[in-house]
């Protein structure tokens, strides 16, 4: 067990956001702390990595242990390339390797009894720096930085010219490559395309020590966690499983306390129809009777309706004016930035009713093409039209 985490407790102000939450996880167990927006996860989280003080409880993590977490942006250096920042993270191999080139050099120069010792301190040194990954880590840094969505082109680019959402997978990148004991992501995938979400599946699933997911992807998290921690209505309850195995459980679960409630209504409705009739009879030893089943009946402790999870969200996508068929039709569409071609000639067409999604990896382009199609950006040629009656709505990034 590499992190024991008992009775948390944590309020802000008035409002209590954990109570009494308890779990544990193994040296290499994968787990997601899962719960709806404002559940408390990232609080969690950062009393995990003390960040935050809980109100009472513990967080007691193996002896030396080390914790990593990803944080935003921060500790960035601007002036470094994108290589050089991540390399930074292998700081003490790279001194190592400094260490055993002087050694080498020294090595010409002595002889007897000090030659002796300079060798086994250099074999000694050596050992550490093949133990350590020193030869692979060119290989490790490249395939990161790649996985994460960066093309090698893009490693001596200056970090301070990335955008927020660059700068995150740059953390990212430095983070996965510290290989802390305890790795924790808070929503990672956020940043991420779908290329890049999948590469992180591979290196989560295979990383050797134990890794702490919050996330809102359910294929994301199924391939990577065996436990699933949920945190609702302030208490954490953990499952043994993958996402699906949990969300199997809560479902049963649910079911079971729809089925207690059901049962505990008939019966309640059944009661007050005696109580009701006993008092009807108008006498005094039935009205006693009616009395007495009053008093047990209000005795019992009422179940309640489990809440329907997403019960405020009631979505309608029904236009309140039916369009034409054709919706839209796309022509020829070409837009570049510079030197940058997004796309040339696209067409496409939308018929009414369809729903289609617009995939590709980061900086392809699908942002600009729904701002062309909303007239906020003019494509380079090509055309598009809209349909009889067509309306459009533009939720934007
Ligand atoms: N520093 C803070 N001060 C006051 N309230 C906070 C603070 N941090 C978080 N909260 C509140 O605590 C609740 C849990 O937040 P959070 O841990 O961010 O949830 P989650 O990560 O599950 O979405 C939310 O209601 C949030 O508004
Ligand atoms: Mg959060």
């Amino acid at each position: 067990m590499i992190l024991q985490v008992s009775n948390i407790t944590k309020s802000f102000g008035t409002d209590v956001i954990l109570s009494d939450v308890s779990f544990h996880i193994e040296a290499n167990q994968k787990a997601a702390i899962v719960g709806i927006n404002g559940a408390g996860k990232s609080t969690l989280l950062k009393i995990i990595t003390g960040e935050l003080k809980p109100d009472s409880g513990t967080v007691s993590v193996q002896k030396d242990a080390s914790v990593g977490i990803l944080k935003q942006t921060q500790g960035l250096t601007d002036t470094n390339t994108i290589y050089e920042e991540v390399l930074s993270v292998k700081a003490e191999l790279l001194a190592l390797e400094e260490n055993i080139r002087r050694t080498e050099h020294m090595l010409k120069e002595l002889e007897g009894d000090e030659l002796e010792q300079a060798l086994n301190r250099y074999s000694r040194m050596n050992q550490e720096f093949e133990d350590g990954g020193g030869y692979a880590i060119k290989s490790e840094i490249t395939g990161c930085l790649k996985g994460l969505g960066f093309t090698e082109d893009e490693f001596t680019k200056s970090v301070s010219t990335l955008s927020g959402g660059q700068k995150t997978r740059v953390a990212l990148a430095k983070l996965l490559l510290s290989k802390p004991d305890i790795l924790m992501l808070d929503e990672p995938t956020n940043h991420l395309d779908m290329d890049a979400i999948r590469w992180l599946e591979g290196f989560l699933s295979s990383y050797k020590g134990a890794v702490i997911l919050v996330a809102h992807d359910r294929y994301f998290l199924d391939r990577i966690v065996s436990k699933v921690i949920e945190i609702e209505n302030t208490h954490a309850h953990s499952y043994d499983g993958n996402y699906t195995v949990f969300a199997e459980k809560k479902k049963q679960l649910r079911d079971a306390l729809i089925k207690q409630y059901l049962n505990q209504q008939r019966e309640i409705k059944h009661q007050e129809a005696v109580i009701e009739k006993l008092k009807s009879f108008n006498r005094e030893k039935s009205i006693k009777r009616a009395e007495s089943r009053e008093k047990q009946l209000a005795k019992i402790e009422r179940l309640e309706l489990p809440k329907e999870i997403n019960a405020e969200m009631d979505i309608r996508l029904e236009p309140n004016i039916t369009s034409g068929n054709d919706v839209l039709t796309v022509r020829g569409l070409s837009k570049s930035f510079g030197d940058l071609t997004l796309f040339t000639d696209t067409d496409f067409e939308v018929k009414r009713g369809d729903k289609v999604a617009i995939i590709g990896a980061n900086g392809t382009g699908k942002t600009t093409l729904l701002k062309i199609l909303n007239g906020l950006t003019q494509p380079d040629s090509g055309s598009f039209k809209l349909g009889a009656k067509v309306y459009t709505g533009y939720y934007d990034q």
